[in-house]
């Protein structure tokens, strides 16, 4: 490190089924080896007071869904405090389906908190939930890849925060222009007419419901406890009871469930993820700084 005072990173991150912690964790790593102390944080557990809002530089990962921000990490993220104009780089995972803006959507969210964003990526890492026959999700279209973020693409994201944390270290921390991360949407233009003529509800609703087979059930409550969007409860007979309404059909469950308790119509997911990919394009990994 070029100058001599210990910097700090706070990496700030959302993640359903582990491939946005993964790259977190790159990012950690990589800032480690760099001599800064960088601490990584899910967002749900993100407190004041307990995790640093003083760092030298924010890193902030979501997975795209439903090519947005996932509902429950755009109002923790609204929680964050404001900061003191810290450098901030922000990335999303994404399974290379449907275009999306979200980085650029982050950026807003962490320039409206104070923050000076110097950078983001959009890195292609295909869905990994597991399906009932014990393959993943990311498996079954070709062009998915094999549910992870590859191993070139880790490289590039690395180089690129590498590339901000030598900015921070050289105090060359002016933002840069917001509208430059638009490189990063996945077919530009649709993505923002898409955002605006659907709402997230009515992208929710495209998905297959989840079913739970009170037959194979053992009541361990895995899946009560995996789910992010409290749609999953007892009633007064202890049944597991599914709320349609909160569901985000995120899978967390049927990903979770051992016995095969929590289940979906796996064949319409395929079909309709397929379909979907038909209208995204562009859809590599890139970075922007
Ligand atoms: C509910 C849900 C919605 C998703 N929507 C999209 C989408 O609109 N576009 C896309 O490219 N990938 C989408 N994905 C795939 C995820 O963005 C991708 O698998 C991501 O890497 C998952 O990150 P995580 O493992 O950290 O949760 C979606 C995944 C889920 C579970």
């Amino acid at each position: 490190m070029k100058s001599g005072i210990l910097k700090k990173a706070s990496i700030l991150y959302a993640s359903f089924s582990g491939n946005t912690r993964k790259v977190a964790r790159v990012a950690q790593g990589a800032l480690a080896a760099r001599g800064w102390r960088a601490e990584l944080v899910n967002l749900r557990n993100f407190e004041r007071g307990l995790h640093a809002v003083d760092a030298d530089l924010i890193v902030l990962g979501v997975p795209v869904q439903y090519w947005d921000i996932p509902n429950t990490a755009k109002t923790m993220i609204r929680r964050l405090p404001v900061f003191q104009r810290t450098p901030a780089f922000v990335f999303t995972t994404f399974g290379r389906c449907v275009c999306n803006s979200v980085p650029w959507a982050l950026a807003m969210e962490l320039a409206d908190k104070n923050c000076s964003v110097l950078g983001g990526a959009q890195i292609a890492a295909p869905h990994s939930a597991k399906m009932d026959d014990g393959s993943r999700l990311g498996d079954m279209e070709e062009a998915f890849g094999k549910g992870q973020p590859d191993p070139a693409t880790l490289l590039g994201f690395r180089e690129a925060l590498m590339t901000v944390a030598a900015k921070v270290e050289e105090k060359q921390t002016r933002p840069i222009e917001i509208e430059r991360l638009k490189a990063l949407h996945t077919r530009g233009m649709t993505a923002d007419v898409m955002n605006r003529i659907s709402s997230h509800r009515m992208r929710q609703d495209f998905m297959p419901w989840v079913e739970h087979l009170q037959i194979n059930c053992e009541r361990c409550y895995g899946c009560l406890n995996a789910c992010d969007s409290q749609a999953i409860s007892k009633d007064g007979m202890d049944t597991i009871v599914i709320d349609r309404d909160l569901c985000n059909r995120c899978y967390k469950c049927t990903d979770i469930c051992q016995n095969s308790a929590m289940t979906t119509d796996w064949k319409r997911f395929v079909f309709l993820v397929r379909t979907v990919h038909l209208m995204a394009r562009d859809t590599t990994s890139k970075f922007v700084v």
